[in-house]
């Protein structure tokens, strides 16, 4: 885990992952699983572009991210487009309290391989408790099987000086498992700004085993 904010002393217009508009997996997954008006979390939710997609849609949403700039930018946002949403500037690997309505589906794009292995355990559990009962878990982060970025192996240093973690598929079946029902894993390949990336795909939902 980077415990800097990694949006500190980049001009909002090179940061690497912003996007306006959702990838088409993210909005058709979403879009298959839960119908408008539901509540979505986004979590490690950025610049706030992908839940004002969401919300533009109909969506209740609700967004979390460790980075004070990223949850004010988030905020702005929404202000300027006239939407309705929270967010919340929250450390996901650390102890929370908070309430929120109840979430139907959480997402996180690109945010878990920020995660380091020793941190998982305390993120997933807090999506768990954020999640209501059958409420769906999609996560989608950076796969070690990526040849295309920052070399090879499992921590892999980056442009803008963070260090990531690329997990195997396996990892991740692992560390869901314990708390989700796993309904589909794969390896996938998403668009990159100037690359594409491997990543897994793990949708999950929270039941009673
Ligand atoms: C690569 S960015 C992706 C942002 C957004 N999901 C998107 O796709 O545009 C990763 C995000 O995860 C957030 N993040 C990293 N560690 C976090 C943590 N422990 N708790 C909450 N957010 C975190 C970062 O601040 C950053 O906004």
């Amino acid at each position: 885990m980077n415990e800097k904010d990694i949006y500190k002393g980049i001009p909002l217009d090179k940061i690497p992952w912003k996007r306006e508009t959702p990838p088409d997996i993210l909005i058709n997954t979403i879009k298959s699983l839960v119908s408008s008006p539901s509540h979505l979390l986004d979590l490690g939710c950025g610049l706030g572009h992908y839940a004002a997609y969401f919300a533009q849609n109909g969506y209740k949403v609700s967004g979390i991210d460790i980075s004070q700039i990223a949850v004010s930018h988030a905020n702005q946002l929404f202000g300027i487009k006239n939407l309705k949403g929270d967010f919340y500037e929250l450390d996901l690997c650390k102890t929370t309290n908070i309430t929120l309505p109840p979430i139907e589906l959480a997402y996180e794009f690109e945010v878990l391989h920020h995660i380091y292995p020793e941190y998982r355990k305390m993120y997933v559990q807090n999506v768990r408790k954020l999640l209501s009962e059958g409420g769906y878990y999609l996560s989608i982060c950076f796969s070690k099987k990526d040849q295309n970025f920052g070399g090879e192996g499992k921590y892999r240093k980056t442009p803008i000086g963070t260090e990531l973690y690329f997990s195997s598929v396996e990892e991740i079946q692992d560390l869901m498992s314990q708390y989700f029902r796993i309904l589909e894993i794969k390896e996938v390949e998403l668009e990159g700004k100037t690359i594409p990336h491997q990543a897994i795909f793990c949708l999950m939902q929270k039941s009673k085993f």
